[in-house]
């Protein structure tokens, strides 16, 4: 049973730091705590796929338990590795000390196979966030989980909330009859086009199509969704039947809000949005589109009323979809960063091809050197026939649009053949952190380059 959001905000303040299992989940569960933390333990697991049970690697379910906290506590986990490869763990979107920041070889050593690490630091800064391992493609295999820092007065009304984790999945998925990979990568003119791996399943929330997560809502409830692409190849579009979206968060910063039919998110984006079930009650496909390549991925949303509408079938597919899309130019931060006067102290101008950045492949790239208090400026223009999600470790930046001041993101999607995205960021967090494409087999491939400060 779903309990309102005051109830678990009571409950939340009652156990401070709370686990709650499951996505869709609004129980605090008696998940596996640590005195005055939680243990998040990465291990070999079998996932459940519509009654085909896969062997993969997890942090116990896939996703991994919701980390929810309130900003400015502390997080504190211990990593315990039962994996067979050296693991850490990553807390997408946040900016926690260098030392926490879980990039092996860079901010930690490696956990090894039977290892362990505590990871502890304040988080101030409310959003929607991710952790996920940050070893190869690890991340691929389940190795993921939402984390949510809730704001200390939360200023959005709202009647009950859900997170919807997007994901493409092949592992063991090889003798799966009726699931085969779907083929080559149609590398469409829409200038969105991935790295044509197979992968022949999508998943929201760790569930397969013909088995989606059910968001129970009233008739006109507010529903809060917060939606996570974790995906390791594939970007999303993503509309929920007979609704509209109205976007107030990009990776977890307040926007203005924006009302759209569909949201498009590149792999290590977040949108939060609110939406208001339908009056008349009926039951709505979430429609989990990729981008540029064949599947479907999808969740239901049930409006219990007085209409006993039938469940939509698997691939109904929302009208929606095909409507305005969320576009980075049309959505302003609420916080601007604040951004001195005059021009900033240093500009990077990187051109994207192929997966190299500014022409130079990880780990034989050279670094990119920054002084705290430095304004810096990243311009981007991608040459290359891929889209290039890039993700800045331990910063928040600031999108520039044509037309001014766009969101404050850490995740920010280039399109391919000419796509350009330019970002300002405030070097504000001294250490030495990642800055990459979010594709995980670009980066695999050398899509890194590291800030550093000097
Ligand atoms: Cu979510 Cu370095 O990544
Ligand atoms: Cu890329």
């Amino acid at each position: 049973m779903p309990v309102t959001r005051r109830q678990f905000l009571g409950l939340t303040a009652a156990a401070g730091l709370t686990l709650v299992t499951g996505c869709t989940g609004r129980e605090p569960a008696a998940g596996p705590r640590t005195a005055g933390g939680l243990r998040l333990t990465a291990a070999p697991m079998r996932l459940d796929l519509a009654g085909h049970a896969v062997p993969t690697w997890g942090y116990g379910t896939v996703p991994g338990p919701e980390i929810r906290l309130r900003a400015g506590e502390v997080l504190r986990v211990q990593l315990r590795n039962e994996l067979s490869e050296d693991t850490t763990v990553h807390w997408h979107g946040l900016a926690p000390p260098n030392a926490m920041d879980g990039v092996p070889g860079v901010t930690q050593d490696p956990v090894a196979p039977g290892a362990g690490f505590a990871y502890e630091f304040e988080t101030p800064i409310p959003g929607s966030f991710m952790y996920h391992a940050h070893v190869g493609v690890q991340l691929d295999r389940g190795l993921y989980g939402p984390l949510i820092v809730e704001p200390r007065h939360e200023e959005l009304s709202y009647d009950r909330e859900y997170t919807l984790m997007l994901d493409d999945w092949r592992d063991g998925m090889d003798a799966h009859a009726g699931h085969e990979p779907a083929g080559a990568d149609p590398d469409p003119a829409d200038a969105v086009s991935f790295g044509g791996r197979a992968y022949p399943l999508l998943l929201v929330n760790g569930r397969p199509p013909e088995d989606p997560p059910v968001l129970e809502a009233r008739p006109g409830d507010r529903v809060r969704l917060r939606v996570m692409n974790i995906a390791a190849d594939t970007g999303f579009r993503v509309a929920v039947a007979g609704h509209r979206l109205t976007v107030t968060h990009t990776d977890g910063m307040p926007v203005e809000p924006v009302t759209v039919d569909a949201l498009r998110l590149g792999m290590g984006e977040r949108y939060d949005v609110l939406l208001e079930a339908a009056p008349s009650g009926g039951v709505w496909q979430i429609g989990v589109q990729p981008e540029g390549r064949p599947g479907w991925g999808r969740a239901v949303l049930r409006c219990t009323g007085s209409d006993a509408s039938p469940a939509p079938a698997v691939a109904e597919r929302p009208a929606e979809l095909d409507g305005r899309l969320v576009a980075y130019e049309e959505v302003v931060a609420r916080e601007p960063l604040s951004l001195p006067a005059g021009a900033p102290d240093r500009t990077y101008d990187f051109v994207l091809s192929g997966t190299q950045i500014g022409g130079q492949s990880f780990p034989d790239a050279d670094p990119l050197p920054v002084a705290e208090g430095e304004w810096v400026r990243v311009r981007m223009r991608n040459t290359s026939s891929k889209w290039h999600p890039m993700h800045l470790h331990g910063h928040h930046f600031q999108v520039l649009t044509p037309t001014g001041l766009g969101p404050v993101k850490d995740t920010v999607a280039v399109p391919a053949r000419g796509g350009e995205v330019t970002f300002d960021f405030l070097a504000t967090n001294p250490g030495r952190w990642l800055f990459h494409c979010h594709n995980h087999h670009h980066m695999e491939d050398g899509m890194v380059r590291l800030v550093e400060y000097r």
